[in-house]
């Protein structure tokens, strides 16, 4: 697995608008609807944007996860991105499980149908429940993950409790990327995770002065990843 770090989002953000390997998924992720899997047309929305989506892409391009794990799916768009770029640099060994407890149901199918329209269902394992319960099934059958992408419930306790159980199923070395960092809970959850979980080392995505003026004066942080550095030991009595 290779590094992600300041260096790598410098030279993502320098290529990024020349980057040709996504058209297709820049182009539905720019959508304003998608296809249900019956069929029919239907707005889409909470979607990660183009440049969202190519970070992704190349964050797995560049770090070569075996197994992803991804809480919260809606129209897909996250993960076709993401499944994507297993299939294109990891199409033997890649495996990309996928939770959402509500895509058949609020999504009406539609991120299943997109992940089959761009035959990325192969790289695919879609579980329909709630994470904290998704996730604890996954360990409790052994399954490792290599990096989790999280965007699901948005709450701070939702937030927390899916990075437990992430945190759990994550080999070290792994990454967490925690979507809306400056948004909902995440914001509240930040913050205790820099401070309280030694095991989980934030890595910076800009150097220092620019990361402290973005996140202390600007407040714009999109996505927070963290590394697994160890195994959690703290104990039940700390904070
Ligand atoms: C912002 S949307 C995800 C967008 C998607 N990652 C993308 O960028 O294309 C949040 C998703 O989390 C799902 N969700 C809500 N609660 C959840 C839970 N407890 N476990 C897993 N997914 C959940 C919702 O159904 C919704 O699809």
């Amino acid at each position: 697995m290779n590094q992600i770090d300041a260096a790598f989002v410098k030279a993502f953000l320098e290529n990024w608008q020349q980057k040709n390997e996504t058209i297709e998924l820049d182009t539905i992720a720019a959508h304003p609807t998608t296809i249900a899997l019956n069929g029919a047309e239907i707005p889409q929305t909470a979607q990660v944007n183009s440049r969202y989506g190519r970070f992704l892409y190349h964050l797995v391009k560049q770090f070569k996860p075996q197994k992803v794990l991804e809480i919260g799916m809606a129209n897909g768009v996250s993960s076709a991105y993401i499944a994507s770029a297993m299939a294109t640099y990891q199409p033997e060994s890649g495996n990309h499980t996928i939770i959402d407890p509500f895509q058949s149901t609020d999504w009406q199918g539609a991120g299943k149908h997109l992940l089959q329209r761009l035959h990325l269902d192969r790289y695919t394992q879609l579980i329909e429940h709630y994470s904290i319960h998704a996730v604890t099934q996954l360990e409790d059958a052994g399954k490792r993950f290599d990096f989790a992408f999280i965007d699901g419930n948005h709450c701070l306790d939702y937030t927390l409790a899916d990075v437990i159980v992430a945190d759990r199923v994550l080999n070290i070395g792994g990454l967490i990327a925690l979507d809306d960092s400056m948004a909902y809970g995440v914001n509240i959850a930040i913050p205790y995770l820099d401070q309280h979980r030694p095991n989980l080392r934030r890595i910076l995505l800009d150097p220092p002065a620019i990361h402290w003026l973005r996140e202390k004066w600007f407040k714009r942080r999109r996505i927070t990843i963290y590394q697994k550095i160890a195994e959690d030991t703290r104990g039940a009595d700390t904070i």
